[in-house]
């Protein structure tokens, strides 16, 4: 045997002894035996007969559980819907719940180091930095700037064109909402136009990239064993080879313009990446915190529009109250976009976005890891190591939380002597809450009210069934299989 064929042989007998120990460890830590109903009936799947969504089947156990937390003993996860434990694990004790290793590992190529995919020190380094630069004026008003161009050059031209056919075309509001998004999220981030929502609506090569690393990423997470996934990285196969591919990629796009902006100087341009070339001088990590900023504040917000206009085709009394609202604010021409001032008078329409994101929120659970033995406000006991997850929609379901008319969507439960009032954010995480509350919550709730808006002001939009059933496609953020296509018309505006 010559030296080659040896070490070929070694080194594969070593990775075949490495991955079966590695997996009967794992097999051994996830109890794969328990034969409880609720771990039968996940493995078997038998949950998918009686339930579109598993988000569904979660629900009505959580409902079921007087405690409102359950376990999931074959993947040793504790899943809860108790506001108490909620703020217990995002605040009271913080630090015994981190992202961890499992989670970072599976998103770790495509962000490196950026701020989603952090915890400790290098977490707290971002959060501070970003915290500064989200709260200013100037990047505000920039982030506004970048919304309005977006809804008036593409957004509303693209919707006329649709309603002008008058041949009962429809559109998918998904596909156009995630053009829209990240079209917007990349000019405030990185100052650079994809054009998705062009009136051809190009297949950008930024956007398909970025959304093929996102969609394999999120089948890492879903894989039974995370073995399965490093093996066929260690190997270069199949969808890891095609994850590779594309994170290569999203790393070149945005390497090019971090280059180019290095070249011209940050000076004259008001986005995220020239406020942070301030502060950090290696490329490589700057791109990582931008993409974090791609990955968290675009399928969040189209997602928050798509389910919104498929509650309002439900509810057009709704839609009636909101367009007499911004007629009070703004006045019947209905031509100018609303303003900051404007939108600060716009009680209910704020009221009915965040009625929406309870139904439906776009992170529909969101987990992090034990890293010390704990025992939660509700008495469940949290063994070290497991995964525990928080599910605002299940939340957002429970009668317990919401009373019993919590299946309604009801905009005037968040209203009180005629003003929105914030409701407490571990009741409603949608934006999760205490030490790692999303940072992108104000700038979203202005993008989303100013878009909501122009298009209702100007169209009557109608999703084509508006008394299916949502199916959520697996992923990080919630998607609805298929797209949701709608009818578009105009609306005759008064002169
Ligand atoms: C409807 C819109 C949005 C929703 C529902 C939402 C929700 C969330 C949630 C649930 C998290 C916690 C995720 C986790 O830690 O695993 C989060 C974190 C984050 N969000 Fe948002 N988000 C939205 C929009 C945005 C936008 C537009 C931006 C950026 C401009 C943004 C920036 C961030 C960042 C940077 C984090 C990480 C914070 C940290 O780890 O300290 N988000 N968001």
């Amino acid at each position: 045997m010559d030296f080659q064929s040896l070490f070929s042989f070694v080194f594969f007998t070593f990775t075949a002894v490495f991955f079966l120990f590695s997996l009967c460890l794992y097999i051994l830590r996830l109890k794969p035996c328990c034969d409880c109903d609720v771990c039968t009936a996940f493995i078997t799947r038998s949950w998918a007969e009686e339930f579109v969504n598993i988000s569904d089947w979660y629900t009505h156990l959580l409902r079921k559980s007087t405690t409102g937390t359950i376990h999931l003993h074959v993947l040793n996860n504790v899943i809860t819907a108790n506001p108490d434990n909620v703020e217990y694990m995002l605040k009271t004790n913080f630090d015994n719940y981190p992202k961890g290793k499992a989670f970072s590992a599976i998103l770790g190529d495509l962000l490196g180091r950026g701020i989603f995919n952090v915890d400790g020190k290098c977490w707290r380094f971002q959060r501070k930095m970003a915290s500064l630069e989200l709260g200013s004026v100037s990047i505000r008003s920039h982030a506004l700037n970048v919304v309005v161009d977006e809804i008036e050059s593409r957004l509303i031209p693209f919707f006329s064109s649709v309603a002008d056919n008058n041949d009962g075309s429809v559109l998918d509001l998904q596909d156009v909402f995630r053009r829209f998004s990240f079209d917007s999220i990349c000019k405030f981030s990185f100052g650079l136009d994809p054009g998705s929502l062009k009136p051809s609506l190009p297949v950008s090569e930024l956007e398909s990239a970025f959304d093929l690393s996102s969609k394999l990423c999120a089948e890492r997470g879903m894989a039974p064993s995370p073995l399965i996934w490093k093996i066929k990285r260690l190997f270069n196969m199949g969808s890891e080879k095609k994850l590779k591919a594309s994170i290569k990629t999203v790393k070149k796009l945005a390497d090019q313009v971090i280059k180019k902006r290095r070249e011209t100087g940050s000076s004259s341009t008001n986005d995220l990446l020239s406020r942070f070339m301030g502060s950090i001088s290696d490329d490589d990590y700057l791109r990582d915190i931008v993409i974090s900023f791609l990955l968290a504040g675009r399928d969040t917000v189209a997602s928050a529009l798509t389910s919104f206009f498929f509650l309002l085709s439900q509810n057009p009394k709704v839609v009636k109250k909101i367009r007499e609202e911004s007629d009070r604010v703004m006045g019947t021409t209905r031509e100018t976009l609303a303003s900051f001032n404007d939108l600060q008078k716009l009680h209910y329409l704020q009221a009915a976005l965040h009625e929406s994101m309870r139904l439906y929120p776009p992170v529909q659970f969101d987990s992090k890891f034990a890293t010390q033995d704990d025992v939660f406000p509700d008495g469940t006991f949290v063994s070290r190591g497991s995964r525990v997850t928080y599910h605002p929609y299940a939340m957002g379901r429970m009668e317990r939380i919401w009373g019993p008319d919590s299946m309604e969507f009801k905009p005037e439960r968040w209203i009180c002597d005629g003003e929105f009032k914030q409701e407490n954010a571990y009741k409603y995480p949608v934006y999760q809450g205490g030490v790692r509350v999303c940072l992108g919550k104000e700038m979203s709730l202005v993008e989303m009210k100013v878009v909501a808006l122009s298009l209702i002001r100007r169209f009557h939009v109608r999703v084509v069934n508006p008394s299916q059933v949502l199916r959520f496609a697996p992923g990080l953020t919630a998607t609805v299989s298929g797209g949701l296509p709608a009818f578009v018309q105009p609306i005759d505006l008064p002169r």
